[in-house]
């Protein structure tokens, strides 16, 4: 299967493509057009390999949209690129408005030329999947969780805009019939998150002696997910969803922000002791909430358990410390990442949460 994919060079589409080419034999088109989130130097060891190929492009530029679809000839295509990070979404909503509504549409429009242009056979597997987030559905209070059926309610112009665009996929399916799979996850953790996210922020923050902000008192709730098994559970749904219906990923797995932090704190503790304090723990700082700040999120994974066999493999404990290692293991990687715009805007943002 030849699959592209929009968004390869950022964190949950690098995973995707690693395990696709370590584990299938399809081809990879990488689709990306680099933002402060987008780093293709973590390719260098699969540059030459003959099942995978990076395209430099806007998924709002047409042109190049188009001939990417007529120069690879894609099977399917799974849809990762966005804006994906709530705070700058609060900055600066126009980046989020642009891509992931409006390149969506653009994607969505190419993709369906094309659809209507391929042979018979070529057509009947053929399926646009997009890769979307528990935050449509808006929060939750202290009980209950998010199933396929909720409500759309989203708080954030991220969530807005990732809300808009599932709904413009599901007018593409109903209207033109354009074959499409959604799949909305919760919080994804592990390598190649770049460090401006809850836990790699948090890592990084504590191995530099800096503070680590947590919002308002720390008692949000977030549902985590080990990367790779998000990436397991993209993968089945393209192979074996219905098409046409949307499938929702979660962790099963509840912590509030300060036991995530916590957490992190006490591993690094242990594997990483810093010389110059107690616990990494006096390093955490309350700092000034998120405005329309989630309380909840948790997901209700019965349909595709039951339905396509997926489940998590991946236990907190065991993730957590694979991600932190990782964290040590690549502390260039995280350099370069955070080099450049990313460093302006973090102080900047930090300082006005002070
Ligand atoms: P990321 O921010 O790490 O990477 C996004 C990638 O998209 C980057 O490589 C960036 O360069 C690329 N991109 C951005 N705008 C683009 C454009 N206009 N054209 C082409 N490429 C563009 O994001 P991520 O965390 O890997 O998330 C991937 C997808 O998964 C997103 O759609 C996100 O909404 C969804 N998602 C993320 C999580 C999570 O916890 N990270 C959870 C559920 C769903
Ligand atoms: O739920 C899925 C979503 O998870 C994805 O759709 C988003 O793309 C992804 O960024 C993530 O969104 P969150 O807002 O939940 O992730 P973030 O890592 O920014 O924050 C997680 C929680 O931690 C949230 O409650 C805010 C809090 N937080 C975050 C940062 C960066 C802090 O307390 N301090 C921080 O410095």
């Amino acid at each position: 299967m030849k699959i592209l994919i929009t968004g390869g060079a950022g964190f949950i589409g690098s995973n995707f493509i690693f395990k696709q080419l370590r584990e299938t034999h399809n081809s990879i088109i990488n689709f990306d057009n680099m933002t402060y989130a987008g780093d293709i130097s973590k390719f260098i060891s699969i540059e030459n390999n003959k099942n995978y190929t990076f395209i430099t492009g806007d998924i709002c530029n047409r042109e190049v949209v188009a001939k990417t679809f007529t120069d690879f000839k894609p099977d399917s295509i799974i849809h990762f690129a966005a804006e994906t990070h709530v705070d700058r979404s609060i900055e600066g909503p126009a980046d989020f408005i642009n891509t992931n509504i409006v390149g969506t549409s653009i994607l969505l429009e190419e993709s369906l030329k094309y659809y209507r242009q391929i042979d018979d056979e070529k057509r009947i597997n053929f399926t646009f999947l997009h890769v979307s987030t528990d935050e449509v559905f808006g929060e939750l209070s202290e009980t209950g969780k998010f199933n396929e059926k909720t409500p759309y309610n989203p708080s954030s112009p991220y969530s807005a805009s990732k809300a808009s665009s599932d709904h413009l996929v599901r007018a593409w399916h109903k209207t033109f019939g354009l074959p499409v799979l959604i799949t909305n996850c919760s919080n994804n953790y592990g390598p190649y998150q770049f460090p401006e996210k809850l836990i790699p922020l948090m890592i990084i923050n504590a191995i530099s002696n800096k503070a680590l902000p947590v919002y308002g008192r720390g008692l949000n709730i977030r549902d985590w997910l080990f990367v790779e098994d998000h990436c397991d559970a993209i993968y089945k749904v393209l192979q074996e969803g219905k098409i046409g219906e949307t499938y929702n990923i979660g962790g099963d797995c509840e912590k509030t922000n300060l036991e995530i932090v916590e957490t992190i704190c006490e591993i690094l503790d242990d594997i990483k002791p810093n010389p110059n304090r107690k616990t990494y723990k006096d390093q955490i700082t309350f700092v000034k909430d998120r405005p329309g700040h989630d309380f909840r999120y948790a997901m209700e994974i019965t349909k595709i358990t039951h339905t396509l066999g997926w489940q998590p493999l991946e236990s907190f404990e065991t993730g957590i410390l694979k991600t932190i290692n990782w964290y040590l293991d690549n502390q260039e990687w995280v350099k370069r990442i955070v080099s450049g715009e990313y460093v302006n805007w973090i102080t900047q943002n930090y300082d006005n949460r002070k």
